[in-house]
């Protein structure tokens, strides 16, 4: 597998920490030095089916593929103003293209796991070109009364085209349940059979200390066991493509690594965590600023809510955005 094309849309409004402090009890200090976050892009008057729409057009134009071409279409999405339709379903008509189509909630691993879903039908030639999209709008399952979550998150879009080729050299999933360390929960109706009484939404719960020590402890693992797969060193891996969740994390899982900050390429300062649209929306940022060269080795990793896991080790083959 491949990819050969990428795309990415955000929110236009940029809320910085310091707006947050007009109804939260948090300073810019504590953000800024417990998350490496300045600023996040929240959804306002556009939908995320827009910013889901943007990122694939942007992909399919960039790979030069109509979307009548796309065989299969993925999405990694947590939540959306639809249970059903999927979103695929939703984005497919909205960019006209009628391939088979499915949500995946992989949690902010989404992107990996699409990875792997994907290349298992290009592996078994049921597919030659199939679009990924990570369309996440995570600020809308927090309480915005918690400063303890709401702070975290931004809203975005990331996606990528891929076919059959050289590029990816390993992948290797996990999951090792435990659904109390991180869950969102949604109200489901009364039947006539079962009354829960008034059943409520809980906006996301998390136990942070505790995601922050699964992540780095994961992702170093992950990591390890993907450069080993594909053969490379960390010397040999010219960027590291990390799920932005908070910067002590990468500086942490960096620190392990003992890599020089430059591989470690991030967006969570603008962006904030963008669940499983933040590696796609940094792979598109490289791409286009022309930093991913020829056969440049990537090594990506992701975790989430499961906790699952994530990471893969790709060679790059430049993309063409003329
Ligand atoms: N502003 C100001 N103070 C805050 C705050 C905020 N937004 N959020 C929490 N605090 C306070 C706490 O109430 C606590 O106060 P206390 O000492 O008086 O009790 C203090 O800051 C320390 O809280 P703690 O939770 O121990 O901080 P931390 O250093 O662990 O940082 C996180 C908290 C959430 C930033 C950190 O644990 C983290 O990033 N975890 C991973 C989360 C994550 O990545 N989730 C998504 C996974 S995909």
């Amino acid at each position: 597998m491949k990819i050969i094309g990428t795309g990415s849309a955000v929110p236009s409004k940029s809320v910085s920490n310091e707006m947050l402090t007009g109804f939260l009890n948090t300073s810019d200090e504590w953000i800024s030095t417990r998350t490496g976050i300045r600023t996040r892009r929240i959804l306002t008057n556009e939908k995320l089916e827009d910013l889901a729409v943007d990122a694939t057009r942007a992909a399919l134009e960039s790979a030069k593929i109509s979307p009548d071409e796309v065989d299969f279409f993925i999405c990694s999405n947590v939540s959306n103003n639809y249970v059903t339709p999927s979103l695929s379903a939703i984005v497919q008509e909205a960019v006209g293209s009628h391939a088979p189509c499915i949500d995946l909630n992989g949690a902010c691993a989404g992107f990996i796991y699409s990875l792997d879903f994907a290349d298992a039908y290009l592996q078994t030639d049921r597919a030659k070109n199939i679009l990924i999209l990570c369309a996440e709008e995570p600020t809308r399952f927090c309480d915005w009364h918690q400063r303890e979550t709401s702070v975290l998150f931004g809203d975005g879009a990331g996606a990528v085209v891929v076919t059959k080729g050289d590029g990816l050299q390993s992948l290797h999933l996990t999951a090792s349940p435990d659904k109390d360390v991180i869950y969102y929960k949604r109200r489901l109706e009364n039947t006539p059979y079962e009354h829960r009484g008034v059943d409520v939404d809980e906006p996301l719960v998390m136990q942070g200390r505790e995601v922050f020590r699964m992540a780095v402890e994961s992702s170093q693992k992950d990591l390890d066991i993907v450069m080993t797969k594909a053969g490379v060193t960390s010397e040999q891996v010219d960027y590291f493509l990390l799920h932005q969740a908070n910067m002590r994390i990468i500086k942490a899982i960096r620190e392990q690594i003992k890599q020089p900050e430059e591989k470690f390429p991030t967006n969570i300062e603008r962006y904030g965590n963008t669940s499983s649209a933040s590696i796609p929306i940094l792979l598109d940022e490289l791409s286009r600023e022309g930093k991913l060269k020829q056969d440049a080795i990537l090594a990506l990793s992701a975790f989430g809510a499961g906790f699952v896991t994530g990471a893969a080790v790709m060679k790059w083959n430049t993309i063409n955005y003329d």
